[in-house]
Parts: structure tokens; sequence; C-alpha cells
């Protein structure tokens, strides 16, 4: 036991050097990629003709790029003791809704009856962060929280791309593009920060896949729901069963086999699976199976 608390002592010792490295490479990584809302070319927008799913899903996506101020509080939470990474976690945020402003402002030139800070007020009223209030993961450790992190990083990182290729606007395809690369970059920081943590919390590959699976479930919950109610609704009560359903189609069917392909691979490697492992071939076909069945399903439902 004894034995245990030293080697623990040790190998945090040990990782703190990396943890500052991280942040520090992450940090400039950051500053080499900024962009704003004045890069974007909003005087090529062409708001003739653009795809009304496309629009209603954006829209959500911006109520909840907007809302990441409140994760970050989460996360700033859960890594209290952590310095260096709150340091990245409001960097981090920053971003995020940065992307929301973005998609925001993209939303209302293509729709002048979208006001944006009205529809953030209602899925600010219908939504609140469940874990907020908590100082200790719900995913029981840092690696935990991170593999959650990660998660999310390799949905909005594939979303975004998918996006950036159905539609033929050509300001959303710019912000989309800029949106997803953001992403990948929030994606791979997260999974380097997890390494020195998994010297602590020593979580499984399984362990790693099913807290992914569990987050990779989530997305069914509230959240996407909610904002997509606030978003689209014309007043109408919210039922969260139909609203999920109407943003799932309208966002899924954009999606082509090499962004489930991909985004299966980053998941994977979150997890501790090699991408080129015959479990991972398996975990593709499966995924895009999955994907085209639930496609088929609302688009028979009529949603
Ligand atoms: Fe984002
Ligand atoms: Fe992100």
């Amino acid at each position: 036991m004894a034995g245990d608390l030293i080697w623990e002592g040790v190998a945090l010792a040990c990782t703190f050097g990396l943890r500052q490295r991280i942040t520090r490479t992450w940090l400039d990584e950051m500053a080499q990629n900024r962009w704003g809302l004045d890069d974007v070319p909003w005087d090529r927008i062409v708001p003739v003709g653009v795809d009304s799913g496309i629009v209603a899903v954006i829209k959500a996506a911006a109520l909840v790029e907007y809302n990441a101020h409140s994760y970050a509080a989460h996360l700033g939470k859960v890594f209290a003791e952590d310095p260096s990474f709150q340091a990245m976690a409001q960097e981090w945020a920053a971003e995020e809704v940065q992307h929301g402003l973005a998609l925001g402002r993209w939303a209302s030139l293509v729709d002048p009856a979208f006001n944006f800070e009205a529809a953030v007020a209602r899925f600010r009223d219908l939504y609140h962060l469940p874990q907020v209030s908590d100082s200790r993961s719900i995913r029981g450790s840092h690696s935990g929280e991170l593999v959650a992190r990660c998660m999310v990083e390799t949905g909005t990182s594939s979303f975004y791309s998918a996006v950036a290729e159905a539609t033929q606007e050509p300001v959303l395809r710019f912000i989309c593009q800029r949106i997803a690369a953001d992403e990948y970059r929030h994606y791979k920081l997260f999974l380097t920060y997890m390494k020195p943590c998994l010297v602590k919390d020593k979580v499984s590959r399984i362990g790693r896949a099913w807290i992914g699976i569990g987050r990779i479930l989530e997305t069914k919950d509230d959240e996407l729901a909610c904002a997509y109610h606030a978003a689209n609704s014309d007043g109408q009560a919210y039922d969260r069963t139909r609203a999920s359903q109407a943003y799932e189609w309208r966002a899924f069917r954009l999606y082509r086999r090499h962004h489930i392909e991909r985004a299966v691979g980053m998941a994977l490697k979150a997890w501790g699976v090699s991408p080129q492992s015959t479990v991972a071939g398996l975990a593709r076909r499966a995924a895009w199976w999955l994907l085209e069945t639930r496609v088929g399903r609302l688009e028979r439902a009529a949603v």
C-alpha cells in the first residue's frame, strides 16, 4: 500500500513537466491557428437556396457552441488543482464560443427572422448542464473526463467536416472548414493530456471504451434536442423525442462514409485501440451500417 502511494507520488511528479509542456505547445499552436469573425468573408455569402435542413442544424450547433463557458466552469472544478489545464480550458472555451458566434451570425444572415440572442436565452431556460455543480467528474477520473471530451471533439470535428462538404454556400463552407480544424486540435489536446493522467488513473482500454460509448449515447440526451427546439420552434411545446429525431435526421444525412470512418478511428485511438487493427475495421463497418439504418428509419418516419 505504502509502495503504491510512493509510486503514485513519483509518477505525478514526473508528469508535472509533461503536462506543462503540453500546455505550452497547445497554447502556441492555438496562437498560430487563431482566426476571428473578421477573417470570415461575410460579403461573399449567397443566402438564396441554402438547404433548410442545414440551416436548422447550424442554428442548433451555434447555441451549443456558444454555451461552452458552462462546460469550461465544470472542467475548472474537475481540474481544480491543475492550473495548466485550467488555462487551456479557458482558451478552449473562448474558441468554442467563437464557433457559436460565427455560426449564429451566418444563420442570421441566411434567415433574417432568426434572432440569435433570443434563441440563446430560450436554450438557457430550457437546458442546464447536469454536471456543472459537481467538483468530481461523473466519468470517475480525470482520464475519464478527457475520454468524454475526446468523444465530443470527434463528433464536432466530423460534423463540421460533413457540413463543409455538403453545403454549396461558400461562407458556411469557409466557417465549417475552420471550425472542423479547431475541433481536431481540441481532440488532440485532450488526447495528449490524457496520457499523463492515465499514469495515476490507470483506466483500462475497456474502461475508456465504456466511458466513450456512454458519452456517444448521451448525444441523444437533452442538450442537442433543446438547442434544436430553442433555435427552430415556432412557439410549440418542447417534445424531446421529436426535437431529437428532427435534429438527427437533418444532421445524419450529411455524413459520408469517410467522415464516419475517420470518427471511428479517432474514438478508438482515445480508447487505446489501434485504428489499423481488425477490431477497428469491424467498428468502422458497424458504425456506417448503424448510421445508414438510422437515417433510413428517420426518413420513413418523416420527422
Ligand atoms: Fe466548437
Ligand atoms: Fe471543440
